[in-house]
């Protein structure tokens, strides 16, 4: 199922496919959240969490979503580029008894953003990096956001952006359309910064960087 016309949309449902969302899952299960997005819940919990919505984009298997249920959060959106992923996380949501809390859009969120109700707090953990078009995607998911808005994308520098040219030439000779996007660090910053945002929570490692937004 093609989940739209973007080229990148078919990459992602080639790469996270069943398999990699079997795997990803019972890494979950064994060891927890990664530690970038340990980082991002943090900062979001220091925020407060409880009755509030989620909206996560490309959530995955549900890792956020499943954490954030258990500190309190009431309601969840997830919006999938990947049917595997989406399916995972529904099917690993409903056997924990949270399935009723989260509802599944399958497909681009900057195609389906219009039809998504806003959330308190907007999550877009490892997302960015998989899309071609960072502003639509900043844009449309910083509009929707009232209150909080946690991102976990690459940093900008020339090594890493280097390392990501050299992955998407190796795709591109294997005919592979999936890509991966260094986006400038500055220009999301300016796009949610000019929606009212400010910057609370910020980590930087060796090649992830966490950033959380909040609303004054
Ligand atoms: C590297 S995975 C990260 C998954 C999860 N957030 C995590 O950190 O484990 C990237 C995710 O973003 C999703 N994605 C990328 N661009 C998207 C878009 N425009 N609309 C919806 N999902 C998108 C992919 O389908 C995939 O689930």
């Amino acid at each position: 199922m093609n989940c739209c016309s973007n080229p990148q949309c078919r990459g992602i449902e080639q790469i996270f496919d069943d398999s990699v969302a079997r795997k990803e899952l019972k890494e979950y299960k064994r060891k927890g959240v990664k530690k970038t997005t340990r980082l991002l819940l943090n900062a979001v919990q220091n925020l407060g969490v409880k009755n509030a919505s989620l909206l996560d984009i490309g959530g995955g298997i549900g890792a956020i979503q499943l954490e954030l249920l258990q500190a309190g959060v009431a309601q969840v959106t997830n919006v999938d580029a990947s049917p595997a992923y989406s399916n995972t996380a529904r099917d690993e949501a409903t056997r924990l008894g949270w399935g009723d809390r989260v509802s599944y859009h399958v497909g681009n969120f900057v195609d389906l953003a219009p039809t998504l109700p806003s959330a308190e707090i907007v999550t877009l953990d490892r997302v960015i990096c998989c899309y071609n078009d960072m502003p639509a995607l900043v844009q449309a998911s910083v509009d929707r956001a009232r209150r909080v808005y946690a991102v976990v994308f690459p940093k900008d520098v020339w090594w890493i952006k280097a390392g990501i040219g050299l992955a998407n030439g190796l795709q591109k000779v294997f005919r592979h359309p999936f890509r991966i996007f260094a986006h400038p660090t500055e220009e999301v910053e300016a796009l949610v910064r000019a929606r009212g945002f400010e910057r609370v929570f910020t980590n930087r490692g060796l090649f992830w960087q966490v950033i959380v937004y909040a609303k004054g």
